[in-house]
Order: structure tokens, then C-alpha cells, then sequence
């Protein structure tokens, strides 16, 4: 079982509470265009030919609001992040066969997004809370994978 100091889940709680609802859309779009192997995924979202179908898509803005409430969930339920996520690991691996590594690419593109809105408050002890915070909701979301 993962342990988290006071100030680990006070961090992650704090920067979860400072997230614009557009922090989701903006990493899920940045990851689409940085990485973009990860389009094949979302070939029922329409057009993503390039970076500027992708920020105008708004199944893609509408998804990453989606996906950050999915992590929401991890931060509410910072003790038993496995269990939480077991079915939504079930979900990426046996019906969406999402390959796990893009689990850290999307994870790295909410970091960028993260560090862009807090700025200074960023700071170093906040940002490996939010690392380890990270790892831990990735480890999750692969553990139904085999
Ligand atoms: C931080 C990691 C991620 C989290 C927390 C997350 C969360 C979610 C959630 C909450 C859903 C909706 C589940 C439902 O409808 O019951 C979902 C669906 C989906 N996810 Fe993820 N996801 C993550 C990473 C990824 C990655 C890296 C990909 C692909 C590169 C991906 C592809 C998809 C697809 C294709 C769907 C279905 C979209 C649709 O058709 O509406 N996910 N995800």
C-alpha cells in the first residue's frame, strides 16, 4: 500500500483545487499533438489532422474534462487508488487496448499543464508529491493489464 505524509495529500489536494476545468482538455490535446500515435485511439472524435482540428475538437475538449474528473476520483481516493481504478483499467486494456505507456506520456502532458498554471507555486516538494502522485494513479490503471 502506497503511504502518504500529510503534506503529499495536502499538495495533491491543494493543486487538484487550484485546476481550471480546462486543465484536462489542454493535456489530453497536448498529448495528442506531441504524441501522435495516440490519435489511433480516438478515431471516433472526428477530425484530428492537425494541431489546430485537435484544439478546436470539441469531443476531444469534452474528453479531457473526462479524463481529469477520472483523476479526481484518484485524489479523492488517495488510500485505495487500485480498487478505485480497477475498472477503468479493465476498461483501457480489455475493450480500449490502450498500450500502458501512454498512460505516462498523457500523465507527463498533465504535468506541463499543471506547472503552467500554478507557475512559481510550482515548486519542487510540490511537484514530486505530484510525481508520486501520478505513478501511483499510472501503476493503477495497468494493473488489470496481462
Ligand atoms: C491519466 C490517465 C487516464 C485516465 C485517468 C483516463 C480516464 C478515462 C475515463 C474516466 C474514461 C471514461 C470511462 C467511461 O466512459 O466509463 C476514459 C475513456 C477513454 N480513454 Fe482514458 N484515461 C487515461 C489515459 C488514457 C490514454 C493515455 C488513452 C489513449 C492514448 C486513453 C484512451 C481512452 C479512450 C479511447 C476512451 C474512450 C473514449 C470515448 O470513446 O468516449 N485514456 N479514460
Amino acid at each position: 500500500m502506497v503511504v502518504w505524509t500529510d503534506a503529499e495529500r495536502k499538495a495533491i489536494q491543494d493543486i487538484f483545487g487550484k485546476l481550471k476545468a480546462e486543465a484536462g482538455a489542454k493535456a489530453l490535446i497536448r498529448c495528442l499533438i506531441v504524441y501522435p500515435w495516440t490519435q489511433r485511439y480516438f478515431s471516433s472524435f472526428g477530425n484530428l489532422s492537425d494541431a489546430a482540428a485537435i484544439k478546436s475538437n470539441k469531443k476531444v475538449a469534452a474528453h479531457g474534462e473526462v479524463v481529469l474528473k477520472g483523476l479526481g476520483l484518484a485524489v479523492k481516493n488517495l488510500d485505495n487508488v487500485k480498487a478505485t481504478y480497477a475498472p477503468l483499467s479493465v476498461l483501457h486494456s480489455e475493450k480500449l487496448n490502450v498500450d500502458p505507456d501512454n498512460f505516462r506520456l498523457l500523465g507527463d502532458c498533465f504535468t506541463i499543464v499543471v506547472a503552467a498554471q500554478l507557475g512559481r507555486a510550482f515548486t519542487a516538494e510540490i511537484q514530486a508529491a505530484w510525481q508520486k502522485f501520478l505513478a501511483v494513479a499510472v501503476s493503477a490503471l495497468v494493473k488489470q493489464y496481462h
